[in-house]
């Protein structure tokens, strides 16, 4: 499952929530993958990686061609491929559960505990001033789209550390997620940024009629109770019926100014481990709806025509298919109709295209 993890105002939490679930899922012998897709580029850092490490790591936002080639080197418009293309009859899929798959290969360093982590990138020096956070996150969005995570989703976790607030609705990415984990606390101005991104997944619902599958978690709870109640129902209240559980202020989660060193699960207080537990159980009920997925990306490739078919000198609402891997029929080997790649992918072109042709 694809948890993108958004909201919140800088600071409240976006990026330990993403750690501490993956270690919590890690500790439980899942073994996440987790990607930093928010320009800030510090989770690589929270995860106890070194500067050295991180600078050596191949960065998705930087990597488009080679994703293009690896996923869709058969597709009519390659050359002109939009990160929110959908896929197609002939793309192929990464198998994020296999350590060999070459894009887990090129990306994704590992820590002691199990996880994967990749890494968007942020702004390089000729992207000053005209760069556009898109340009790191829609590689990104597009690799997250052709993303075999087993089992339907049940196999991998792989959670996607977001910019912050209605910053998100700017691209397609918050929307992708199986579950948009929306992080916030109990402070005036971070229930203000949460109402401004209920309200706009409303607007996203009421004009376009997609759902966005959210979650709101609460950081920075006071750990004394009463205090704690009113906070907690300052937050349900905003969360309009959503807050599925909060983390308390928590020293333990107190980093280390100098190694940014985090959290030792077994230091959590019991309610912020209780609250990691629930967070499980919530990633654990969410549901992939495949035509969803695309009919979103059908979407955005129609909302950037207005820019990108000048760009690109042709039309890329081209690129819209109306493919969904499940019916295609197939049933792999776990039973549940999920994709399947490469090797197992009948290698001719269905006789009617789920690809609009180019007049
Ligand atoms: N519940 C908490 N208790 C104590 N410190 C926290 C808690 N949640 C987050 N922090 C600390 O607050 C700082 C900002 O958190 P971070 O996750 O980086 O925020 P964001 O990603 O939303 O900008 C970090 O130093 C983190 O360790
Ligand atoms: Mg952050």
């Amino acid at each position: 499952m694809t948890i993108c993890v958004v909201g919140g105002g800088a600071g409240d939490g976006k990026t330990t929530l993403v750690e501490l679930v993956a270690r919590h899922l890690a500790a439980r012998g899942r073994q996440p993958l987790v990607i930093d897709c928010n320009p800030d580029q510090n989770l690589g850092s929270y995860l106890g990686f070194s500067e050295r490490e991180l600078s050596a790591q191949a960065k998705i936002g930087e990597n488009f061609s080679f994703l293009k080639t690896t996923f869709d080197a058969r597709h009519p418009q390659l050359s002109v491929l939009m990160p929110s293309a959908p896929p197609i009859w002939s793309t192929r899929w990464w198998d994020a559960t296999n350590s060999g798959d070459p894009v887990l290969r090129k990306f994704a360093l590992a820590t002691e505990d199990g996880i994967a982590f990749m890494a968007a990138g942020t702004y390089r020096t000729g992207q000053f001033g005209s760069g556009c956070y898109h340009d790191h996150s829609g590689p990104a969005e597009y690799m997250l789209t052709r993303l075999d995570d087993g089992r339907g989703g049940r196999k991998k976790q792989v959670l996607v550390d977001n910019v912050h607030g209605a910053d998100a609705f700017g691209t397609p990415l918050y929307a992708l997620g199986d579950v948009a984990l929306v992080v916030a606390s109990p402070t005036r101005k971070s229930r203000e940024i949460l109402a401004l991104y209920l309200d706009k997944a409303a607007e996203v619902q009421r004009e376009l009629g997609f759902v966005v599958p959210i979650a709101v978690v609460g950081n920075r709870l006071s750990a004394d109770p009463a205090r704690r109640d009113r906070e907690d129902g300052l937050l349900r209240e905003a969360a309009q019926g959503k807050l599925i559980g909060s983390f308390e202020t928590d020293g333990a989660l107190m980093r280390d100014l100098d190694s940014n060193r985090g959290p030792s699960l077994a230091d959590l207080t019991p309610h912020n481990r209780r609250t990691l537990s629930l967070i499980e159980a919530r990633i654990d009920v969410a549901d992939r709806k495949w035509e969803v997925r695309r009919d979103w990306l059908n979407h955005c490739l129609g909302a950037s025509a207005s820019w990108a078919n000048g760009a690109k000198g042709t039309d890329v609402t081209w690129q819209k298919s109306d493919f969904v891997p499940a019916a295609r029929g197939h049933t792999c080997t776990d039973g549940c109709g999920h994709p399947v790649f490469s090797g197992n992918w009948p290698g001719r072109r269905p006789a009617k295209s789920n690809l609009k042709s180019e007049p």
